[in-house]
């Protein structure tokens, strides 16, 4: 038998290859999972002896954290602007750098009353979901093409916001097929990586699916598409906001700016990561 302390010690060594300076965060979150407690449960618990399914449980997350297996896919759920989402293998796992282009959705819709709000590309639903949290007024619409990802979004829309929300199978490569109300605001953080660029990604992010990733030739194939067949969608006063890559910024800023006035922003780590385009 090995106390909590002793398996976070244990999981920490084991991980400072993979995870370096985050060693002992991953352990700390791997024995959580593996115990199903939180952090202030595990602190209470170091000097006790876990049982010896959690030990077993937790020795294989470490195994797959060291074969490359993303910490938050063997989680099972992450956090974004302080909800919890599921994710797993076949979905994207939310950025920190999305979550402020959720509070930037935010500002928008307060700011203007905005009614319904259309999530593009959507993945686990983090950025629709949690505007239809912090947003009681609003209706949401998430996009979403491929099935497993689809899978883990329908997942993750509750029963309380299933009045507001509605998930919907689409190509946001083409045209909307469906009849809905219109939006007042578009969101999207669509895949833009360079096709060519997506072979010397890391490994843990090449474990992600590559159709959340690849954005085409020149990364922009999803804002030419959107800008095409989402944007005349948008009333005069809409709204809408892009992530995008730290170099494309002024290339997305120049398909969206037929549809009115662009600006672009920057992340909290200085990169321009946002486009915003005001109807
Ligand atoms: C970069 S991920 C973003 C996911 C989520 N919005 C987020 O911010 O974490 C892009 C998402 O677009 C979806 N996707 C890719 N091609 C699509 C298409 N043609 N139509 C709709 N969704 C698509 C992918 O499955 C993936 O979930």
């Amino acid at each position: 038998m090995s106390t909590y302390s002793f398996l976070r010690g244990v999981g920490k060594k084991a991980l400072d290859g993979v995870s370096g300076a985050d060693a002992a965060f991953e352990s700390m979150e791997l024995l959580g999972a593996a115990a199903g407690l939180d952090r202030t449960a595990l602190l209470l618990k170091k000097d006790e002896e876990a049982p010896e399914q959690v030990a077993a449980k937790f020795y294989s997350f470490t195994e797959r954290r060291l074969k490359g297996e993303p910490l938050q896919y063997i989680i099972g759920t992450w956090d974004f602007c302080g909800f919890s989402y599921t994710v797993g293998p076949g979905v994207l796992i939310p950025r920190p750098e999305t979550e402020e282009l959720a509070f930037l959705c935010e500002a928008a819709i307060k700011k203007n009353a905005y009614k319904v709000v259309y999530d593009l590309c959507a993945g686990t639903g983090c950025i629709g979901l949690t505007l239809a949290r912090l947003c009681p007024e609003i209706e949401v619409r998430l996009f979403e093409k491929y099935p497993k990802a689809l899978s883990y979004l329908k997942k993750n829309v509750p029963e309380a916001l299933s009045r507001r929300v509605r998930v919907i199978e689409a190509d946001v490569l083409k045209p909307p097929r469906h009849k809905l109300p219109l939006p007042d605001l578009i969101v999207s953080n669509p895949p833009y990586i360079e096709s060519a660029a997506l072979p010397g990604l890391q490994k843990e992010v090449l474990s992600e699916p590559l159709t959340a990733l690849d954005g085409g030739d020149d990364g922009l194939t999803f804002y030419r598409a959107i800008a095409a067949h989402w944007l005349p969608l948008l009333p005069p006063g809409g709204f809408a906001a892009f992530e995008c890559g730290e170099t494309q910024a002024e290339a997305v800023s120049e398909l969206m700016k037929p549809f009115g006035e662009t600006e672009t922003l920057r992340d909290f780590y200085g990169n321009e990561r946002f486009v915003t385009l005001s109807r």
